[in-house]
Formats: structure tokens, C-alpha cells, sequence
């Protein structure tokens, strides 16, 4: 595991200067609302610290995946109104990103003022981490602090290149992401269960990999699950597949055993005749599937089976659903698995994404000890990958 000792907003000296902050704003919207703002109440600790420290503070963050230009659907303004709500104060909000209005913006701002610049990623040089637009972001600034914990395994100018040119720092949501998270894997407390669902075999293997060296009991649900009873011997119907991952799912299941860690696989399965919230359902045991028919969850013995092995965890990591969770007759699976770490008592982490939204819908979110605002950054600090927004920061 890559361990990091980087320095943070409280080891430099931010009185009286220009502080560019990165943040991870991608935040769900829904007609120009935002419909989960998670991930700006995580970034107001590092602002809040660098305005009462008589900072003047620069924001930036990318929002969605617009091509290259100004889009209004992707504008930060809805994320400016809201920093403004929950902070109390007026966010001055840039027209542009490195031009004219930002930079005239930032050369006025003064302490214990915090503006906002757009989206990023209206540069297509940002997701290229062209030097010259790095270089540019940071002309306007004396001090980098990069709080973006979500985008932290992207090498893009505001969250890696930017470090080049300033003395650069991280704030207090990665400082917490890094140390929970790398905490569990390095010294969990034991038993160190962990769930892994989700649609796909090809996005975890790396997860999968590094979790077998250091857990007790490896759980596998979700779309991803099927590859593995077909690696069994079972039917899966119209199931999800990887068929090219199916010697892999044997290699891995072997390699479980050989280390003693429990594998545990669905033994019932709720299955529906087409991939439907509305379709035809019913629950059958793991070598019962219909061959015209789907796994869209895990069934109730499966459930039970996983929330026993949840008991008594010392450490849980969670990523990923265990069926079609967002479809009512399908999430009865994440429902059960969500209740059992909530009830366990273990230091229980759940990893971004889908299986952050999940917990959070099902109403489990103030159980857990940390849900990961990462959901990307979050898988690939579990595969034990070095995350280049964190690796480009000052050492202590
Ligand atoms: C995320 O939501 O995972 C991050 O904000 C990164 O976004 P990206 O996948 O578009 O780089």
C-alpha cells in the first residue's frame, strides 16, 4: 500500500495569501439543482480553517465530463450558491477559469474572501495536465492546497501539474480519507470482512487482488458475482458475464483458499425474466438459475449468510451494491448488507459511488464510520495504487 506523509494546510503559513483549493464539487444535479451535496459539506473544514487563517481563498473543481468550452450545463454557479448557503458568506463566482474575470477577480480578492472559479475541465488542457494551464491556474495563487480526495487518482493540471509551481498541501478531507482508509488496510482490527459488488469482475480484480492479502472474509455480491458461479459450475441464465474473466474468478477463488481468507459467494439468487424494474421475479438457489432468466440480486439465504459473516467484524470495507439497488424488488440484498454493518459495531467503511449513494437512500449513512467521498480515487487507494493528486504534494 502506498503510505503518504504529506504536509497539510497546518503545516504552512496561509496569513495573508492567495490559496488556490482544489475540491472535488462533481455533485449530482438534477434541473441545475443539486441533488447531493455530500461532497461540498466535506470540503468546508479546509476552507473554513483557510479563511478564519485569514486567507484568500481560490476554489476550483471540475463538474461532469463537458467537452472542451464554456457549457452552461456544466457550470459551477449552483455549487457557488450552495458553498454560500452552508458557509454564511458571499462566493464570488468567475465567468472563466484562468481568463480575464478570474484573473481580475483573484488579483482583487482579499482576506477571509473566498471566490470560485469555473469548471475546470472547460480547458481541455486540464484532463491533458499541460504544464502552460497548470502554470496559469497557479499564477494566480501563492499556496496549493488539494482537497479533491474524489478526483486524486486523475494527473490533471489542478490536481497534480499545479503542484509544480506553488508549494503545495493537502487539505482535511484527504488527510481523513487517507488516514481511515489506509488505517483499515494496514492495521485493521480484526475480523477484516470485505464486501464487493457491483456490475463488473474487470473493475475490481485489482481491489480483489490486494484485499485477499490482508482480509479474513472476502464477500462478493452484484453483477459481478455471476462470473464466479459460472466459474463454479453454475448456470447463470441471461446473468451478467465476463466470459474472459472466468479462469480469473477460479484463480482468485483459489487463491483465497490457499490463504485461508473465506470467499463467500451467493448461494440463492432473486432472478427476473428481463432486465426491468417491473419484470417477472422470483428467488432460486445458485444451481437452480433458469437458463431464460437474470440474477438481479441475492437472494434471502445469501443475505443471511453475508450478514452472519458481518457480525462480529472488527473492520468492514464496503464497495459496491449487491443487486439492482436503486429497483425496489431488487435491493432487498443491499438493504440486508447495509442493515448488518450498521448493526455490527465494526469500523465500517464504505467506499464512494454506488454503494455510497445506496447507503446513504436507505437512510444507514450516520451508522458508518466513514463513507468515502471517492468513488474512482477510493477503489484505487484499496487496489493500493498511488493516487497522483496526493503523490504530487510537499513531504512533511
Ligand atoms: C468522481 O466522481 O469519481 C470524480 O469526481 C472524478 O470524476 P471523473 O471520473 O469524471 O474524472
Amino acid at each position: 500500500m502506498t503510505s503518504y506523509n504529506k504536509k497539510t494546510v497546518e503545516d504552512i503559513d496561509v496569513s495573508g495569501k492567495k490559496v488556490l483549493v482544489r475540491c472535488d464539487f462533481n455533485v449530482p444535479l438534477a434541473d441545475g439543482e443539486i441533488t447531493d451535496d455530500k461532497r461540498i459539506r466535506e470540503s468546508l473544514k479546509t476552507l473554513k480553517y483557510l479563511l478564519d487563517h485569514n486567507a484568500a481563498v481560490i476554489a476550483c473543481s471540475h463538474l461532469g465530463r463537458p467537452k472542451d468550452g464554456f457549457d452552461m450545463k456544466f457550470s459551477l454557479a449552483p455549487v457557488a450558491k450552495r458553498l454560500s448557503e452552508l458557509l454564511g458568506m458571499d462566493v464570488i463566482m468567475a465567468s472563466d477559469v484562468i481568463g480575464d474575470d478570474a484573473k481580475a477577480k483573484a488579483a482583487a480578492l482579499k482576506a477571509g474572501q473566498l471566490m470560485l472559479l469555473e469548471n475546470v475541465r472547460f480547458h481541455k488542457e486540464e484532463k491533458k495536465n499541460d504544464p502552460a494551464f497548470a502554470k496559469e491556474l497557479a499564477s494566480m495563487a501563492e499556496i496549493y492546497v488539494n482537497d479533491a480526495f474524489g478526483t486524486a487518482h486523475r494527473a490533471h493540471a489542478s490536481t497534480a501539474g499545479v503542484a509544480d509551481y506553488l508549494p503545495a498541501v493537502c487539505g482535511y478531507l484527504i488527510q481523513k480519507e487517507i488516514s481511515i482508509m489506509g488505517g483499515a488496510l494496514s492495521n485493521p482490527k480484526r475480523p477484516f470482512v470485505a464486501i464487493l459488488g457491483g456490475a463488473k469482475v474487470s473493475d475490481k480484480i485489482g481491489v480483489i487482488k490486494n484485499l485477499i492479502e490482508k482480509v479474513d472474509t472476502l464477500i462478493i455480491g452484484g453483477g459481478m458475482a455471476y462470473t464466479f458461479q459460472k466459474a463454479a459450475g453454475h448456470e447463470i441464465g441471461t446473468s451478467l458475464c465476463e466470459d474472459d474473466k472466468i479462469d480469473l474468478a477460479k484463480e482468485l477463488v483459489a487463491s483465497a483458499a490457499a490463504k485461508g481468507v473465506k470467499f463467500l459467494l451467493p448461494i440463492d439468487n432473486v432472478v427476473g425474466d428481463k432486465f426491468d424494474a417491473n419484470c417477472n421475479y422470483k428467488t432460486v438457489d445458485a444451481d437452480k438459475m433458469p437458463a431464460d432468466y437474470m440474477g438481479l440480486d441475492i437472494g434471502p439465504k445469501t443475505a443471511q449468510m453475508f450478514a452472519d459473516a458481518i457480525k462480529g467484524a472488527g473492520t468492514v470495507v464496503w464497495n459496491g451494491p449487491m443487486g439492482v439497488s436503486e429497483w425496489e424488488n431488487f435491493a432487498h440484498g443491499t438493504i440486508a448488507v447495509a442493515k448488518a454493518v450498521a448493526e455490527s459495531g465494526a469500523i465500517s467503511i464504505i467506499g464512494g459511488g454506488d454503494s455510497a449513494a445506496a447507503v446513504e437512500k436507505l437512510g444507514f449513512a450516520d451508522k458508518m464510520t466513514h463513507i468515502s467521498t471517492g468513488g474512482g480515487a477510493s477503489l484505487e487507494f484499496l487496489e493500493g495504487l498511488e493516487l497522483p493528486g496526493i503523490a504530487a504534494l510537499n513531504d512533511k
